[in-house]
């Protein structure tokens, strides 16, 4: 069996496909970058499967290079949509994510970024850094607390859920979500309250979290006229996938005070960032690492194996995408 890998990921998962004889070809070259269409289409050409990494486009052009032997795609993340699904089924190529194993991790990070940007840590470790910090002062770097207000979670997923955890248990957040449907045992575990519509959601959170996955339905969820219904005191985290929101409207929203602030980890044309948001203070940037620890990364790539070696063996693999 070939395996193709997209790009270089935790050695865990690489060790687990040669244990099992398979030989496996990783596209060394894109260890900084995204892999380009033809190492794609060149490293896909008479594999079995493929471990992708989200920056890689496995487009209905990819797949059929990789055609007539190619049976999974593996992403490595638990959001899919550099894989073109409907190519996918009609090839009768399976298609797996990494899911569960990043839920805490991300969970984790959601909670940095809106720390961050409530505390202000990075506007004041750069005041720091720069010597500015001549006495401690009353009114100096006055942030917002968490304790106490109301978060809106976006997408009531396993991440949503983690978050919500922290929220209600850790700083008893009153915590409102907005998801497709409603789940009545959440609700009884974190006292949440189900908003059925974005709009009325929106007015009455100190802070929105999102946790959706990047589908046409969520693309721009979070545009000028939503920015407009948040309260100006509030803060927008997004973790999700970068098109969900309308990055050149938060910009201008963040800009004229429509609201307090914002901290992503995923942008709209990744890994182009809106270059407005890189002049404003009141927003916290991550490159995309919310699943970034040592031990989840692993994780995933032992994940992402695992699905390649249950499909090559013949069996369903656990983390089918439907
Ligand atoms: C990361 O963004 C992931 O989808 O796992």
């Amino acid at each position: 069996m070939r395996i193709f890998v997209t790009r270089p990921v935790p050695e865990a998962g690489i060790k687990m496909l040669r244990d099992k004889g398979y030989e496996v070809l990783i596209n060394e070259a894109a260890k900084d970058r995204a892999a380009t269409l033809d190492e794609l289409k060149e490293g896909v050409k008479g594999t079995d499967a493929v471990l992708a990494v989200l920056t890689d486009k496995i487009t209905a052009e990819v797949m059929d290079a990789g055609l007539p032997t190619l049976k999974i795609v593996a992403n490595f993340a638990v959001g899919y949509d550099n894989i073109d699904l409907g190519a996918a089924k009609q090839k009768n190529i399976m298609v797996t994510n990494t899911p569960g194993v990043l839920t805490e991790t991300v969970a984790e990070h959601t909670f940095a970024l809106m720390m961050a940007i409530a505390r202000r840590i990075p506007e004041a470790d750069k005041f720091a850094r720069a010597g500015k910090f001549t006495a401690w002062g009353p009114e100096l770097f006055l942030g917002t607390d968490l304790c106490h207000k109301t978060l809106g979670i976006i997408g009531l997923g396993q991440i949503g859920s983690r978050v919500a955890l922290h929220a209600a248990k850790g700083f008893e957040m009153r915590v409102l979500y907005y998801d497709p449907k409603p789940n009545p045992d959440f609700e009884k575990e974190f006292g949440a309250v189900y908003v059925a519509d974005i709009d009325e959601l929106l007015p009455q959170c100190d802070f929105i979290s999102i946790h959706v996955p990047l589908l046409d339905s969520t693309r721009h969820l979070i545009n000028e006229e939503r920015l407009k219904k948040m309260k100006p005191s509030a803060y927008l985290i997004n973790t999700s996938r970068g098109p969900v929101v309308d990055e050149k409207a938060l910009a201008q929203a963040l800009k004229n005070g429509v609201i307090r602030g914002a901290a992503l980890d995923v942008f709209e044309f990744e890994p182009e960032i809106t270059p407005e948001l890189k002049e404003l203070d009141n927003i916290v940037l991550t490159p995309h690492i919310a699943s970034a620890t040592i031990g989840t990364r692993s994780k995933m790539a032992e994940l992402a194996a695992n699905n390649i070696i249950e499909a090559l063996e013949g069996r369903t693999p656990p983390n089918l995408v439907k």
